[in-house]
């Protein structure tokens, strides 16, 4: 029976991140409104390792904290020292596997075939290293190669000009048979221009300890470009969201225009659908079939019905929106809303927590909360409901085919029965029988001798 390859891995995290400026961790960061080391912890997962190692450092508590959720295996490296001190501050706490994959937190682009394919092509007594050509490879890793088929890594701080002219760079990807790894940590030693322990250390003296080397080139710079600086980041984000446009687009999806096109979570798309400039999706959103959202519109953990659509500059968060229904421009939908069936919600209102039954309208300039509201409701202009005493929230009920006429306030907890009519600029203060008008009576007086001041 042929041996099972196992594999561990060890994804470096204990950076401080200096060239992002900031006072996150690097790691944190987000991408696609994810931190960077999920991105790499999500595809290390899929590869099914037998054991996965972090290696924290910088704010170590602060990272462990964000994937305290996750049960992880830590290890913190107390000083940073550099990537050879991480990967040597992992070793005691790896089991024998077959083959130690090592991955970067900065690396988040990479996709899960490239590992497969990267893992597969590497033979299990070799080292293998991922490098790609990049036409501009300022700053990091050459590879550099000798007649003698010797490779070696240069950091751009330590290359003559002739290495600096090399195109292929280290991806900072590495898999090393995981028992051999202790014999080259000796070669860690901090003579270099950054007096940095530098892991490629451990690949330019594998020679000596009989250890082949193979680099596999892959064809995608972008994939293994690591974020180092707020404009890797701003760069990465635009490439994720452009290929996850493109995505949608052979799906079908109309979206205006790419470029302007975010996601942060996930999204689902029917048929049909139309995306207008700056949308943002956050969390988890579902879009039905021939929904339309309009530009600068954002949603969040949504799920948005058939035929409905969202006008610009909507923000809508948490809500149930259902079939055939019309939101904005400019409304705010807060959690907890419901809105039914062919419900129209206009602009300038807030709703929360608040269900609209089905054709109901609340046109203009309202504010509805804690309210559960019939069908064929119609809410005036100016609508308030006055949920909350100071103290408490309280509940509005509306039930079917109420009329609320406009600037309406009404004073929860309150019922409003089926049929009832709401004169305008009444204050609801108690509860209104069926079909019955409601009203604050007030006179008016017309002054027909008044000068104006
Ligand atoms: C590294 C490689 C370089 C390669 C590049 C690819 C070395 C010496 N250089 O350079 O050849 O082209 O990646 O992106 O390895 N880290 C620690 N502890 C430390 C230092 C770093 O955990 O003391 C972690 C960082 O959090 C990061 C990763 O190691 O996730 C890489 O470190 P970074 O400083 O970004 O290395 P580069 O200079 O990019
Ligand atoms: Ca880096």
């Amino acid at each position: 029976m042929q041996n099972q390859k196992t594999l561990s891995v060890i994804i470096l995290a204990g950076g401080k991140g200096a060239r992002m400026r900031s006072s996150l961790p690097k790691v944190l960061h987000t991408l696609a409104g994810k931190p960077l080391l999920s991105h790499v912890l999500d595809k290390a997962k899929s590869l099914y390792p037998e054991q996965l190692i972090v290696v924290d450092g910088h704010q170590g508590d602060r990272i462990r904290e964000t994937f305290a959720k996750q049960n992880l295996r830590f290890v913190r490296q107390s000083q940073q020292l550099g990537t050879g001190d991480a990967l040597k501050t992992a070793l005691p706490f790896l089991t024998s596997t077959t083959q130690t994959l090592v991955l970067s937190g900065d690396v988040p682009l990479m996709t899960l075939k490239t590992l497969q394919d990267f893992i597969q092509q590497t033979p299990e007594n070799t080292i293998g290293v991922l490098t790609t050509q990049m036409d501009n490879p300022y700053g990091l890793g050459r590879v550099v190669k000798d007649d003698g088929g010797k490779i070696q890594i240069i950091e751009e701080k330590d290359a003559n000009v002739m290495q600096k002219k090399i195109n292929e760079i280290n991806a900072g990807v590495y898999l090393f048979p995981t028992t051999k790894l202790n014999k080259l940590t000796p070669y860690l030693n901090v003579k270099n221009n950054q007096k940095e322990y530098y892991l490629t250390d451990m690949i330019n003296h594998a020679n000596l300890e009989s250890m082949p080397v193979k680099t596999i080139c892959l064809d995608n710079p972008t994939e293994v470009m690591g974020i180092n600086d707020q404009s890797e980041l701003a760069k990465a984000e635009r490439f994720y969201q452009k290929q996850l446009a493109n995505h949608f687009m052979l799906e079908g999806v109309l979206i205006r225009d790419p470029n302007r096109f975010d996601v942060r979570g996930n999204l689902q798309c029917g048929q049909g659908v139309e995306i207008d400039l700056n949308a943002v999706f956050v969390g988890e959103v579902v879009l039905g079939n021939q929904v339309k959202i309009g530009a600068n519109v954002i949603l969040k953990d949504t799920v948005v019905g058939d035929n409905t659509e969202v006008l610009p500059f909507c923000h809508v968060e948490g809500a149930t929106i259902k079939s055939g229904v019309t939101i904005g421009p400019f409304a705010r939908v807060r959690e907890g809303s419901v809105l039914e069936e062919g419900s129209k919600l206009g602009n300038f209102v807030e709703i929360k927590k608040t269900t609209l039954g089905k054709k109901t309208k609340a046109n203009h300039l309202s504010y509805l909360g804690d309210a559960m509201i019939g069908d064929n409701v119609n809410i005036g202009a100016g609508t308030i409901t006055c949920n909350y005493d100071g103290k408490n929230k309280h509940k509005t009920v509306i039930e079917d085919n109420v009329f609320v006429g406009s600037d309406t306030q009404l004073v929860a907890p309150v019922v409003v029965k089926q049929g009832a009519t709401i004169a305008a600029g009444t204050t609801v203060l108690k509860d209104v029988p069926e079909s019955s008008l409601s009203l604050n009576p007030k006179e008016q007086q017309n002054k027909t001798d008044w000068k104006r001041r």
